[in-house]
């Protein structure tokens, strides 16, 4: 029996996952079937239930189910429980194990993709939801000289940094605070982990954080140039990218994960209009 494999999230139908796989499928030669599964509001378990009943192997899961995935998981990796989210599960003999790939991924974009190292360099992530939770501690695990956390709402970007720490960060490289808290600091690598760009904002960064030549990073995709991206690039960035290759990297370590090979990704991302410049 071929394989089954999908990603469920409410609403699903714009998800690219399914296009990925199956391209990863077809050049990694592995018997597979990859489809969308919209689960309703309040019912992720039934779902993935009904899925392993009818012989699911694994399942990527957005939003707004990534709480609800780690929950469900039976075993847990470390990026996972950390971040109370999961954003791949795998099903094996009746357990259920939960992975978040998407630090893995925006790491694996940024230093090998866009070839930005992050080792030694000074990283601001705005941001103190999911996107943040789920990426910290990848980055963390690159030694970056400093990872600055900031939010809107400054209590829990500290309350995040604090979460963190112990977990390889220590309180001088990983601080959190609003975005005045920010004073005169520069950074090398900006990344916009906030919802900001799905409204037409900016978060209220201040120009000077911007070192030159810096890296800004927005892990939306699929929207052009966002009002953050624009603002990198009136105060010095020297290069932009949008999150489709953090998209393409989780997937690509799913796909690892499940089937036993890494499929090639470069062809595939040059074919989907990433937005680098
Ligand atoms: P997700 O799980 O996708 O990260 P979330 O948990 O709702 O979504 O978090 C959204 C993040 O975007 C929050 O950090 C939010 O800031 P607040 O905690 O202050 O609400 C941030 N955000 C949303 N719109 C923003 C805007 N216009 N400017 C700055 N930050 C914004």
């Amino acid at each position: 029996m071929t394989d089954r494999y999908a990603v469920t999230g409410h609403p699903i139908g714009h998800s690219k996952s399914p296009q990925i796989h199956t391209e990863f499928a077809r050049l990694t030669q592995q018997d597979m079937v990859y489809t969308a599964i919209e689960a309703p509001l309040g019912g992720f378990a039934p779902t993935v239930d009904r899925f392993r009943e009818q012989g699911g192997r694994g399942l990527n899961v957005t939003l707004p189910f990534k709480l609800d995935a780690c929950a469900y998981a039976d075993e847990r990796s470390e990026d996972a429980e950390l971040a109370g989210a999961a954003n791949c599960l795998q099903f094996e003999g009746g357990r259920c194990l939960a992975r978040n790939y998407d630090g893995v991924g925006l790491v694996r974009d940024i230093v090998h993709n866009l070839g930005h190292a992050l080792q030694g360099r000074r990283v601001l992530l705005m941001g103190a939801g999911g996107a943040t939770r789920g990426t910290v501690l990848a980055i963390l695990r690159e030694d970056p000289a400093l990872v600055w956390i900031a939010n809107r709402t400054a209590d829990k970007a500290r309350e995040l940094a604090h979460h963190f720490h112990g977990h390889g960060a220590s309180s001088e490289h990983l601080l959190g605070g609003g975005y005045g808290d920010i004073g005169a600091q520069r950074f090398d690598v900006v990344i916009n982990a906030t919802s900001a760009s799905l409204s037409e904002q900016a978060p209220d960064l201040p120009a000077s954080a911007y070192a030159p030549g810096c890296l800004a990073y927005d892990m939306v995709y699929g929207q052009g140039l966002t009002a953050f991206l624009q603002q990198a690039q009136r105060h010095g960035a020297g290069r932009l990218a949008d999150g489709l290759g953090m998209l393409v990297e989780q997937a690509a370590e799913a796909f690892d994960w499940w089937r036993g090979v890494r499929p090639p990704t470069a062809g595939l991302l040059a074919s989907m209009q990433r937005l680098v410049i």
